[in-house]
């Protein structure tokens, strides 16, 4: 019988995932204002590697504190939020799952799940609002942006001495990264705005600052929004060019999401509604994808990799609701998976 596609390896770089499942990143807003992962973040997590998840992503966490998106985010702007992190990442590979951690930026967005609290003035490309009622963020210089470049990279130094697999950065949402890439949200006329070549210029620096301190065994994610669901907004063609200079600049796999940038919003979504961009992404700009929103069965989550729409899926809201969900996608697909020893009592025949 042959082992479902859900269920096969696959090895990117010099890590060896076991299976195709990804736990999505998601802020769990539960860490001090310190940024320190706590033991409830170990039980999460290891929660989930212990369900059989092939790469556990870590929510969006801050390269420095001006960039969180709560003041309970998790960080990694300084050397003492190394040692809660490197905790969970020894447990959750010991218990067979690759670990990644997602840097990330807010932006214009900062404190966006906690208005009443962020810090005086974001910072953001130009000094355009997110909507009414949000803050006029201060437009960064040329000095600001090589700050904000070394902050990232900084960051990743920490990563990767917490022993993290993979980086995935975070380039999606609304956040600072995708706030340059989009033209309705940057509206410099320097070397970082205009056309798109300038507005992905402070990705790619980031990619590359990133890329030259992480280990080249060890891959690197950028999770991207596909379309800006708006008129004069970012669309897929613009990302499969970018994406494209993204694998140029060591960019393993684009992990493709969508929206955020405003609040405007896809009218009605599905099951599996942006899996058509990890397939327009990898096709086109022939790179490996993650794909994710909205997949929650494991016939769909098998079909995406086994039609080669995608090479991962991530699940978001399905592993809160069920850390079990890969044990049981293997039950039904009848995949030979290995369960945690303790647990092999409860293994259904
Ligand atoms: C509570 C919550 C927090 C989230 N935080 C993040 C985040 O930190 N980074 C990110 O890229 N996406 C974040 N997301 C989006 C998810 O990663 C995922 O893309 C989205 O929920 C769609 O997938 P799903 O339908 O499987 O939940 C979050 C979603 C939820 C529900």
């Amino acid at each position: 019988m042959n082992t479902p596609t859900l269920f096969t390896s696959l090895t990117v770089r010099g890590l060896t995932l076991r299976n195709r499942i990804v736990l999505s990143p998601m802020c769990m807003y539960s860490a001090g204002e310190d940024g320190r992962a706590t033991d409830w973040h170990l039980a999460h997590y290891l929660a989930r590697a212990m369900g059989g998840v092939g790469l556990l992503l870590l929510e969006a966490t801050a390269i420095e504190p001006r960039g969180r998106i709560s003041q309970n985010d998790l960080g990694l702007w300084s050397d003492a939020q190394i040692e809660p992190l490197a905790r969970i990442v020894r447990l959750a590979q010991a218990e067979g799952a690759a670990i990644g951690v997602q840097l990330a930026h807010a932006g214009r967005k900062a404190w966006s799940a906690d208005r009443a609290h962020g810090p005086e003035q974001p910072v953001a490309p130009s000094p355009i609002p997110f909507d009414d009622g949000w803050r006029r963020p201060h437009p960064l210089t040329i000095v600001e942006i090589d700050e904000i470049i070394a902050a990232w990279q900084a960051a990743a130094v920490r990563a990767r001495t917490a022993g993290f697999d993979v980086i995935e950065i975070h380039a999606a949402h609304g956040y600072l990264n995708h706030q340059f890439l989009s033209p309705l949200a940057n509206e410099r006329t320097d070397e970082y705005g205009g056309s798109l070549t300038n507005r992905m210029r402070l990705l790619l620096c980031v990619v590359r600052a990133v890329r030259q301190v992480w280990p080249l065994d060890r891959p690197l994610l950028v999770r991207v929004s596909v379309t800006d669901w708006a008129a004069g907004g970012l669309t897929v063609e613009d990302l499969v060019a970018t994406t494209r200079e993204l694998k140029d600049s060591g960019v393993d796999l684009i992990d493709c999401s969508s929206g955020g940038i405003g609040p405007a919003a896809p009218e009605s979504v599905g099951p599996g509604y942006q899996v058509p961009f990890a397939a327009q992404i990898r096709c086109q700009a022939k790179v490996a994808t993650a794909a994710v929103g909205l997949i929650t069965t494991a016939e769909l989550a098998d079909e995406i990799v086994r039609s080669g729409r995608a090479d991962l899926v991530a699940l978001g809201r399905e592993l809160l609701r069920h850390p079990h969900w890969p044990l049981d996608a293997a039950r039904l697909l009848n995949a030979p998976v290995d369960w945690p020893h303790q647990y092999r009592g409860a293994r259904p025949e």
